[in-house]
């Protein structure tokens, strides 16, 4: 692989040099070896590809998670009621909250005292949530948050100060680095008083071979994926990818229970990203996404290290996939 070539092209008041999303984009196609931020990948398009994935046969994670959230939802119910009192349910990620409705619909009906605090980054999840939710869940009481993660806690802490609850799913913390997510629960727990609970949703080390498939779909969805990120930088950035010449490549390593993707670059291209020229050699890689993968005792390990005592274990039939609750102590 020949080192890259990287030039200075015109444009220094470039508004897009402002965008956080630009900034972050150069400085990793200027890093060694290259690398995108996989938070990037979910535009309307890349949910759209998210959604396909997640009903695609290979891609396990979400119907294990629902499986745990519909055959358990009383005694994950019960576990958030705690000695029943009042509590806030806050959803990092609420997405189209899915799997989490099963939960709010039985402590509705089981006339529990709580609210309902989805976080996510995207407004029009949020505004899509505050509209929906009370048409389908009567009597819900909701508060959308719409922004980072961490200051939207501090935010919910300020406006209420009952019992917390915290839900993480759908393997989200898989898309840090074991590090990164330790660091992460160090800050969740600085966001939470003793007996606040967490809920985190991991996908757990199996077969190898079934792991790999999840994200090398036979449909080539998880490529399209990957593929829609160099496309939005072609939309937003107006970047000039040939996105054809690339391929998608991913590895699990059984050992680490990282499992990686790739983009793989088969003919050298000079690539415009606003007032950058970069340059991709033949078979140079972008590195894309970790989707991290534990073992049960390692996620007890992650709790006891970040401040956490683990609670209770909840997991689908087959042992893929485990919602483990922590309690911060
Ligand atoms: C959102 N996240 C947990 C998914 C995962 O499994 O890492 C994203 C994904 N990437 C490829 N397929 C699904």
């Amino acid at each position: 692989m020949a080192p890259q070539v990287l030039t200075k092209a015109t444009g220094e008041n470039n508004p897009l040099t402002d965008l956080q999303f630009y900034k972050d984009t150069i400085a990793g196609l200027t890093a060694l070896p290259k690398h995108l931020n996989s938070k990037y990948f979910y535009d309307a398009h890349g949910d759209k590809l998210f959604q396909d994935l997640m009903n695609c046969e290979e891609y396990y994670p979400t119907n294990c998670e629902m499986e745990i959230f519909t055959t358990q939802t009383a005694e994950i119910c019960q576990t958030m009621m705690g000695q029943g009192d009042a509590f806030d349910l806050i959803e990092l990620g609420a997405g189209d909250a899915t799997k989490s409705t099963k939960l709010l619909k039985y402590l509705l009906d089981n006339k529990t005292d709580f609210s309902y605090l989805p976080i996510d980054i995207s407004e029009n999840v949020i505004s899509y949530l505050n509209m929906t939710l009370p048409v389908t869940l009567p009597g819900i009481d909701i508060t959308g948050l719409n922004g980072d993660y961490f200051d939207m806690l501090k935010k919910a802490a300020a406006i209420s100060d009952k019992r917390k609850v915290v839900m993480f799913l759908g393997s989200n913390i898989g898309n840090m680095p074991v590090a990164d997510a330790e660091l992460f629960c160090h800050e969740l727990r600085k966001h939470l008083s003793p007996g606040d609970m967490v809920f985190i949703g991991v996908d757990l080390k199996k077969n190898p071979a079934t792991v790999l498939a999840a994200y090398n779909d036979k449909q080539g969805i998880t490529k399209r994926f990957n593929l829609n990120l160099l496309e939005r930088m072609n939309r937003e950035l107006g970047a000039d990818f040939i996105v054809d010449q690339f391929d998608h490549y991913a590895m699990y390593d059984p050992e680490t229970g990282a499992c990686k993707s790739y983009l793989v670059n088969q003919a050298e291209q000079r690539v415009v990203v606003g007032s950058e020229v970069i340059s991709f050699a033949k078979d140079e890689y972008i590195y894309m996404e970790i989707s991290q993968k534990y073992t049960v005792e390692q996620t007890d390990e992650l709790a006891l290290t970040t401040g956490f005592e683990p609670m209770v274990h909840f997991s689908d039939s087959k042992n893929w996939f485990l919602d483990a609750v922590w309690q911060a102590v």
